[in-house]
């Protein structure tokens, strides 16, 4: 189907990236503090059958892709049975998640069942020493084996690996190398500034340069092919390989031209960008009883108004007024 909404600077709306909590059972620190962060009481969640109502509503405005995020999604008590009741949404043609893939295996042949096709697994090391200092908890054995039963049910997996300096350069390469003989995306995250607590970086030492200089130098030419409009990430493949690799210059290039995204908080925040604090309380809307028609309406309206370039205004902001926001709430 072709997009329905198109935003004030021409851009379609098609892709909704819903969080369905901002809970986490580990402690990435790019993404949080050790002690965590300050969670939302559960009359402030979105309940899913809110959810289901406006992604209902919103697939009549044209969104055919719904990706689940968190938080870890996993952590929310039901969350298969209500992909199922997603998944029958008339419209909505991709379901896919992101997770750091802990509690995710054994959902894995549901899943499958339901027709997911995409997997996004964070995984920023194959080393168990460094798992467990960069995530704060002693996973890695468990998001493996959510890794190879993905693999082994058919369902397509990108790897997400948040590049930082000091912590898991020397991982870079052997994440690559599992391009080489499995079918998989492992794109290479620049970390961004959303930890939840002090300054993130503001200078990263690993742009997406250096990091492709960095892959090339040990896997040879890597070969461009060609992103779609709104691809977050560089694809790239080595000779030989096949899997791609893929570069998401998150932090030094802007996507916003061709940005086809909505945001929903794990509080009902819409955001129209990543950058903006939120332009809708979708939730304090549905629970006034408002009829789908309003919700509707108030949601085209609201992508109706986007920034041009979310993150350039968020680049000319001073340093004080950055966000620190962690990236557990916002959703990714
Ligand atoms: P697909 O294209 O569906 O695979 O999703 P994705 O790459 O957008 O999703 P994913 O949840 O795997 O996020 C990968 C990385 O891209 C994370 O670090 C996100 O925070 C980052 N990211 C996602 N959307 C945006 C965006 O609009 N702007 C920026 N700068 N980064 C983003
Ligand atoms: N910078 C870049 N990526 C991040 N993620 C979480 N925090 C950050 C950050 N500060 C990534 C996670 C996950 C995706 C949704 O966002 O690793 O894969
Ligand atoms: Fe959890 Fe993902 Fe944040 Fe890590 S990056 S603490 S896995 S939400």
């Amino acid at each position: 189907a072709s997009p329905v909404l198109f935003d004030n600077h021409g851009r379609p709306l098609e892709y909704l990236r819903l969080a369905v909590t901002d809970r986490c059972n580990l402690r990435c620190f790019y993404c949080m503090p050790e002690e965590g962060i300050q969670y939302l009481p559960k009359q402030e969640l979105l309940t899913y059958e809110e959810m289901e109502r406006t992604v209902g509503i919103l697939a009549g405005l044209g969104v055919r892709k719904v990706r689940l995020t968190g938080g870890e999604p996993f952590v929310r008590r039901d969350l298969v049975p209500f992909i199922g009741r997603l998944s029958q949404i008339p419209g909505i043609d991709d379901i896919s998640l992101t997770t750091n893939g802990v509690l995710t295996a054994p959902h894995i042949p549901e899943l499958a069942r339901l027709g997911i096709r995409t997997v996004n697994l964070s995984l920023d090391t194959l080393d168990r020493a460094r798992f467990a200092r960069i995530t704060r908890r002693d996973e890695l054995p468990r998001v493996l084996d959510t890794f190879y039963a993905l693999l082994s049910a058919g369902i397509k997996v990108k790897i997400n690996a948040v590049v930082m300096d000091g912590q898991n350069i020397e991982d870079l390469v052997p994440l690559a190398e599992l391009t080489r003989d499995l079918p998989v995306d492992v794109r290479f995250i620049e970390e961004m500034p959303f930890n939840g607590g002090s300054h993130g970086a503001i200078q990263i030492p690993w742009n997406h340069l250096r990091i492709r200089e960095h892959l090339e130098q040990h896997l040879g030419l890597l070969t461009p092919i060609a992103t779609r409009p709104g691809d977050t990430a560089s694809h790239y493949t080595a000779a030989g390989h096949q899997g791609r690799v893929g570069i998401i210059a998150a932090y030094s290039r802007t996507f916003c031209g061709t940005c086809n995204r909505l945001r929903l908080t794990a509080e009902g925040g819409l955001k129209t960008c990543l950058y903006d604090q939120g332009v809708l309380d979708v939730r304090a809307l549905l629970r006034t009883g408002a009829p789908d028609t309003d919700v509707a309406a108030a949601l085209a309206n609201a992508f109706r108004h986007r920034a041009a370039n979310g993150f350039e205004a968020e680049r000319q902001r001073p340093v004080h007024q950055l966000s620190f926001e962690s990236m557990s709430t916002i959703g990714g």
